[in-house]
């Protein structure tokens, strides 16, 4: 098997997924997309764009404007026609199946230079367009309680998870988000794009909207549950409507050397887990256990974590039940740099931005970790886990 090593990530700021308040709203997400990979290129000019073996793109929604995005957005980029591409979807952790098919390419031999990327507009191309459930799937599921939101309150009543525990964990996300932004923690990763402010003014992003600087906690306790009445589930405690991109360069390590290019980690292993659709937030856990399980690593040895933050209420379930930190915000090693409460969760780029960003905390903020943890739950209850290691 040959070793599978990450050149570069990149992504663009998270944007709002708002027709009118988005600083994205004038963009579709190929074109941001479009901007990754400009940027991947420009970044490493020694690997050219028709040297890639192949692009894997992860989106959940793959409909209308995301429609077999990964081979559209790559030819509408201008890139080379003679690169295939595969667009990849099993809802939030495509990005993360997109980078594990990636890589497990590589180690088999049949790639040496591989882009993994994720994508994903919640305005343009909304939540569950053009579902169609099987009718079949009803004899086993009530429909209702397949939705996001109904899982994250499930989740939050069973476990249990109370109310003030999941706002306090989104004043967490967005304190650390913060912190990050303005110690410029996220500038290896951001690639700054032209947006429109409120009043349709052009500016150029250079970090994610959603991110609040200050949280008011008296607020967030009066907000009702979009989900439920009387529910705990809202605006402030779920991650928000966005829109995004990224992307990997993974290689193996053999051609890497070749071309003289650096890197610090490789590919460990990935693993999907499948869980109860309608407690679809508690998906890590067993996708934790099973990686944890195959390697015969434990919390123990694990260094950072990115735990993606669909829901606060389902974070914490996960959390708690790996003990993988402390039973409840602060973090000393899950989402130092914040959570998807805080810079909102694009569906199926997180599975990739998560990779992205614990490879830069690595480098930065746990220089002597061996290992690094992504994962992430997805719609209809398919998760995903994925270990880094250091090289
Ligand atoms: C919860 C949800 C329905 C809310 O959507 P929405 O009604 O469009 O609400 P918004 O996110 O626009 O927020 C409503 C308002 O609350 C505000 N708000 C959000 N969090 C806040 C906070 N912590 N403090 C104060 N105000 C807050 C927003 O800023 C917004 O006000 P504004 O328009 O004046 O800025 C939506 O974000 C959602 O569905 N999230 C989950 C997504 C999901 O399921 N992802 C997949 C997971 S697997």
């Amino acid at each position: 098997m040959q070793e599978c090593v990450f050149i570069d990530g990149v992504r663009t700021p998270n944007g709002r997924a708002h027709k009118d308040k988005g600083w994205f709203r004038k963009l579709r997400p190929d074109e941001l997309l479009t901007e990754v990979y400009k940027a991947l290129f420009a970044r490493n000019p020694k690997v050219k764009p028709e040297d890639v073996d192949a692009v894997f793109c992860g989106t959940a929604n793959i409909s209308g404007m995301q429609n077999d995005i990964g081979r559209l957005a790559w030819l509408a980029s201008g890139l080379p026609d003679s690169v295939p591409s595969n667009t990849i979807t099993n809802q939030c952790p495509s990005g993360m199946s997109a980078t594990m098919h990636a890589a497990r390419a590589i180690m088999t031999g049949e790639t040496d230079i591989m882009i993994a990327a994720g994508a994903e507009d919640m305005d343009k191309v909304p939540m569950g367009s053009n579902m169609n459930f099987p009718p079949r799937l009803l004899k086993y599921y009530n429909g209702a309680d397949l939705l996001m939101g109904a899982t994250a309150e499930k989740v939050a009543e069973q476990w249990p998870i109370s109310r003030q525990d999941m706002d306090n964990m989104a004043v967490w996300s967005n304190k650390k988000a913060s912190e990050a932004k303005k110690a410029g923690k996220f500038k290896n990763e951001i690639v700054p794009v032209m947006g429109l402010d409120d009043n349709g003014k052009e500016f150029l992003v250079e970090h994610d909207q959603w991110i609040r600087d200050k949280t008011d906690p008296a607020k967030m306790a009066t907000m009702q549950s979009n989900f439920k009445p009387n529910g705990n589930v809202t605006a402030a405690n779920a991650s928000p409507l966005t829109q995004g991109a990224c992307a990997l360069l993974l290689m193996s390590r053999k051609k890497a050397d070749q071309l003289g290019l650096s890197y610090s980690y490789k590919y460990k292993m990935g693993v999907l887990a499948g869980c109860d659709p309608t407690l679809m937030g508690i998906g890590p856990i067993p996708a934790v256990k099973k990686l944890f399980q195959k390697t015969g690593l434990t919390p123990k040895d694990i260094g950072p974590i990115e735990l993606n933050e669909a829901f606060a209420s389902q974070s914490l379930a996960c959390i708690r039940t790996l003990e993988l930190d402390n039973p409840n915000a602060p973090f000393e090693r899950v989402n130092v740099w914040g959570g998807a409460l805080a810079l909102g969760h694009p569906l199926g780029q997180s599975g990739a931005r998560i990779i992205i960003t614990l490879l830069n905390i690595m480098k930065t903020d746990f220089p002597e970790a061996k290992y690094g943890l992504a994962s992430l739950c997805g719609a209809f209850g398919n998760a995903g886990a994925l270990l880094v290691e250091k090289v």
